[in-house]
């Protein structure tokens, strides 16, 4: 069986969220059950211009797209056994980020195209292709579209997840003719959303099964809170849509011999998880104290992370003997609130102000407890990976969170980690007193060796 699978940014190449995280390890995990996989994504500068991922240059073709005539290189490189072929086209990919700029429609409906151009360009025809999310659901129309008058086309399944439902993919009806497709696709039923097109819509419509990444956003989303207005086609396409939980790589994010950490650690070594600690706040500037709880905050700093819930009750939080340490960029606004916090409360806060890889992994090493109090959390990678690291999550009852965090049950001491259920900062608050209350108690040990021992595979995933 031959898949490829479509994203727009996927680990180690490129990474600005959880996408990255599962495009970079299902493809892995899939190959080792001997799916033939292939991953496609864009080239962007920073992977191109990085030695380090030696791309094999294979050959370029032309992608038409109304009045342009787009060149189009094709990149290879094999990471994990799994081969990813990039798309390259410097007017479009050649840029400091790799989202929010106005002319997005246009740079992911010339990928759409051009990926889907390179299945016959490399003569392979899939059997199933695999779109995620608005970048790369054109892809499942342009499949359709072409399959009309070429036969190569024909009897591709369509798999299309939706990692979030926040983000849509929403541009002027104009890019269909820009694309070459034909107007008559924009109707209710087809891509029309309101005044525009939407791309999500368009990835649900045309796909053969779509799923979202946990069971509880797959009933979340339903309704309307959760369902962004797309709740009606989620419900229409129900019978091919199911919530399937994600997983991590557990190789890659592994305390044993995780090159990033200051000291490697095991359930049976546990103790030499306060290495970590004392280490982190050296190199902080905090003081040095294994007692002290540690809090790390490891998250793309927006509203729909639960950060209004912490800055709500950040100084009764704070006025507790903890530390707490901030990794993330996001609205300007929090990357303020929080600098200024690091300030009034130099002995308790760090803030880092950044998306740094190897510190994230010193973080999930070094701390006590994850914050993860997300009002929307459709799977979440953090809390699967603090859990392998032996730090308690502590997260609101939604999404793959539920799924995930099973909350400390005091009378038989299960769970690995803490929750709360509504959009509540003093609910927060009172989880977070509780789970300072038994720290370094006997049950707190117990819920580590939980977290630990909580399987968070693609392996366990897929059964
Ligand atoms: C998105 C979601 C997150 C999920 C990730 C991977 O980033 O917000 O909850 O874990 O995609 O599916």
């Amino acid at each position: 069986m031959k898949v490829f699978y479509i994203c727009s940014e996927a680990t180690p190449f490129i990474k600005t969220g959880g996408l990255a995280d599962i495009a970079g390890s299902l493809p892995k995990e899939l190959k080792r059950k001997d799916i033939d996989i292939s991953v496609v994504m864009p080239l962007y500068s920073k992977i191109k211009y990085n030695l380090e991922y030696q791309l094999e240059y294979i050959g370029y073709y032309y992608v038409d797209l109304s009045f342009k005539h787009i060149y189009t290189g094709v990149f290879k490189t094999v990471h994990n056994g799994v081969t990813h072929y990039f798309i390259d086209n410097e007017d479009y990919f050649n840029r400091d980020g790799l989202y929010g700029y106005d002319d997005d429609g246009e740079r992911f409906g010339y990928f759409s195209k051009a990926v889907t151009v390179l299945f016959k360009y490399l003569n392979q025809k899939p059997d199933i292709v695999h779109t995620n999310d608005w970048h790369t659901a054109l892809i499942n129309l342009f499949v359709r579209d072409f399959s009309r008058g070429d036969s190569f086309y024909s009897n591709i399944k369509l798999i299309y997840t939706i990692h979030n439902l926040k983000y849509q993919g929403i541009f002027p009806k104009s890019l269909l003719w820009f694309l070459g497709l034909d107007e008559s696709y924009f109707n209710e039923e087809e891509l029309k959303f309101y005044d525009s097109i939407n791309l999500m819509k368009c990835g649900i419509v045309f796909s053969d099964k779509f799923n979202t990444v946990s069971g509880t956003y797959a009933l979340e989303v339903k309704h309307e809170f959760y369902g962004e207005n797309l709740e009606g086609i989620i419900k229409k396409y129900d019978f091919k849509f199911r919530g399937i939980l994600n997983g991590i790589d557990t190789s890659y994010w592994n305390p044993v011999n995780d090159k990033f950490i200051y000291q490697n650690y095991s359930l049976k070594t546990i103790d030499k998880k306060s290495i970590n600690k004392l280490e982190l706040q050296k190199e902080l500037g905090l003081k040095e104290d294994a007692e002290t709880p540690m809090f790390t905050l490891i998250s793309r700093l927006v509203s729909m992370k639960g950060l209004d819930l912490i800055v709500r009750v950040i100084d009764e939080i704070l006025q507790e003997n903890i530390q707490l340490v901030v990794l993330g960029t996001g609205d300007r606004k929090f990357e303020m609130i929080f600098r200024q916090l690091s300030y009034r409360y130099p002995d308790k806060l760090r803030a880092l102000i950044k998306f740094d890889e190897a510190t994230s992994h010193r973080l999930y090493a070094a701390a006590d407890f994850l914050l993860m109090p997300s009002i929307i959390e459709p799977c979440g990678v953090s809390q699967m990976i603090a859990m392998r690291y032996a730090t308690l999550p502590i997260v609101r009852e939604t999404g793959g969170l539920k799924d995930t965090v099973v909350p400390f049950n005091k009378y038989d001491n299960t769970g690995n980690g803490f929750s709360f259920e509504n959009i509540n900062a003093h609910e927060l608050l009172f989880t977070i007193k509780y789970a300072i209350s038994i720290y370094k108690k006997e049950s707190f040990y117990k819920l580590r060796e939980n977290a630990m021992n909580t399987d968070s595979s693609w392996a366990k995933k897929s059964g």
